[in-house]
């Protein structure tokens, strides 16, 4: 079946916000229809598959099967996992990023994997994500509240945008040019910081009593200043003379003498995202309440909270990117690309894949009527559709 143009054209930009095309079909054969697609390239791809946890879900979580590879209770599970993840390479643009969600029992196997899908070289990080407060007690003394998210690159082009700055109050100081905070000294540390280093970058610097820093002598009362460090080695400054003169207005000099760079806040300034992640919306007890919200009760064991879902978007993707997920559970990542295009004027698209695994009448998704699972993932598409006619998805068995 042709995918419709007016969604997947060339430009998508120009795709009306908030679309998503919600594929139902085994995800291997998805991605093999999707890599037909001449003109579609994914900027990025976020996965959340089944852990091989064991535990009985309404999808099948459990591919422990003894090998004699080396990979033993493993193998089942890296060789499912193997040729989606080739075909996610395929599909990536050269600025793309993958993350994947996964729990202590994959994750040496899965980095493992992914070094020799992506390349090690394209090996970005791996975020921890706190997913409880009190974790799960499966080993003796050791409740484990977290799991990782691992962040590949398609090639080194791939560059991740941060996250928004939204810890306003550490600002704590002001000038003419706006908040500022002190957070990182105006001595060069670590690799290339000695004076040989760079010796145009060795000078005074003058600085007074309330913090203004000058590379002239300007007045008596100004004190030198030279980048030896506390054992009296020689270092260097971050800028040369000509810099810090024309930008002196961005150093500050504390009462004892060091000097740093102001860090100035700005709309929607971004910041590195931090390899923690620990805020309240990104625990599992908030995705199930969302989901409880969205459904009317509990549906699905594993949901993700869309705060997580919506950070790492918006950190590995450009507003007019086209996003994949090919575990779509419960269609969280479509329901964050949406939050994002309404909230920060974004025009991300999305595009899921759900398998139509058949859900028992015992299950209680199969009690809340749901036949298989990728009816629920339709559902919550259906839902935000309800809420906002701007929203419009199309839903194909491929
Ligand atoms: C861990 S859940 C993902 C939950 C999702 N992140 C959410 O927030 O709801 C994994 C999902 O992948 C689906 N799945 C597993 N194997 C699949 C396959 N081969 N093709 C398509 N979907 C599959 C399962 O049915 C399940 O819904």
């Amino acid at each position: 079946m042709e995918l419709p143009t007016e969604l997947f054209g060339l430009n998508p930009a120009h795709v009306d916000e908030g679309d998503c095309l919600l594929l139902k079909s085994d995800n291997l054969k998805a991605l093999g229809w999707l890599l037909q697609k001449e003109h579609l390239k994914v900027d990025f791809c976020y996965i959340d598959p089944p852990y091989n946890t064991g535990s009985s879900f309404v999808y099948h979580d459990k591919r422990q099967r003894r090998d004699v590879s080396i990979w033993s209770k493993h193998h089942d599970w890296l060789a499912f996992m193997l040729p989606r993840l080739v075909a996610t390479q395929m599909l990536l643009n050269d600025q793309g990023v993958i993350a994947v969600s996964i729990d202590d029992y994959e994750y040496p196997y899965l980095k493992i994997l992914m070094d020799s899908v992506f390349g090690e070289i394209n090996f970005i990080s791996s975020l921890i994500v706190c997913r409880s407060k009190n974790g799960k007690g499966g080993k003796a003394n050791v409740a484990v509240n977290h799991e990782y998210v691992l962040l590949y690159g398609k090639t080194q082009k791939a560059a991740l945008r941060g996250v928004e700055d939204s810890d306003l109050e550490r600002y704590d100081k002001e000038d003419e040019h706006g908040k500022y905070k002190i957070d990182g000294l105006f001595r060069k540390k670590g690799d290339a910081s000695r004076r040989e280093d760079r010796p145009n970058m060795f000078y005074p610097l003058y600085y007074s009593q309330d913090g203004q820093v000058y590379t002239k002598k300007i007045r008596e009362d100004l004190i030198e200043v030279w980048p030896s460090d506390s054992k009296g080695i020689e270092r260097r400054w971050l800028w040369g003379r000509e810099k810090a003169e024309s930008e002196s207005w961005k150093l500050y000099a504390s009462a004892k003498g060091v000097v740093y760079v102001k860090n100035y806040s700005s709309a929607n300034k971004r910041i590195k995202i931090r390899s923690i992640l620990d805020k309240q919306e990104y625990l599992n007890d908030k995705a199930a309440r969302e989901v409880k919200l969205i459904y009317g009760e509990k549906i699905f064991e594993t949901p993700k909270p869309i705060g997580l879902i919506k950070d790492l978007i918006d950190c590995c993707s450009p507003p007019d990117a086209v996003v994949l997920d090919y575990f779509a559970g419960t269609g969280t990542t479509a329901h964050a690309c949406y939050l994002l295009n309404k909230e920060k004027g974004a025009c991300r698209k999305s595009i899921l894949v759900e398998h139509e695994f058949v859900i028992p009448d015992t299950h209680f998704a199969g009690v809340a009527g749901f036949r298989n699972t990728a009816e629920m993932t339709e559902f919550r598409l259906r839902k935000i559709k309800e809420a906002d006619s701007e929203f419009d998805y199309v839903a194909l068995a491929v």
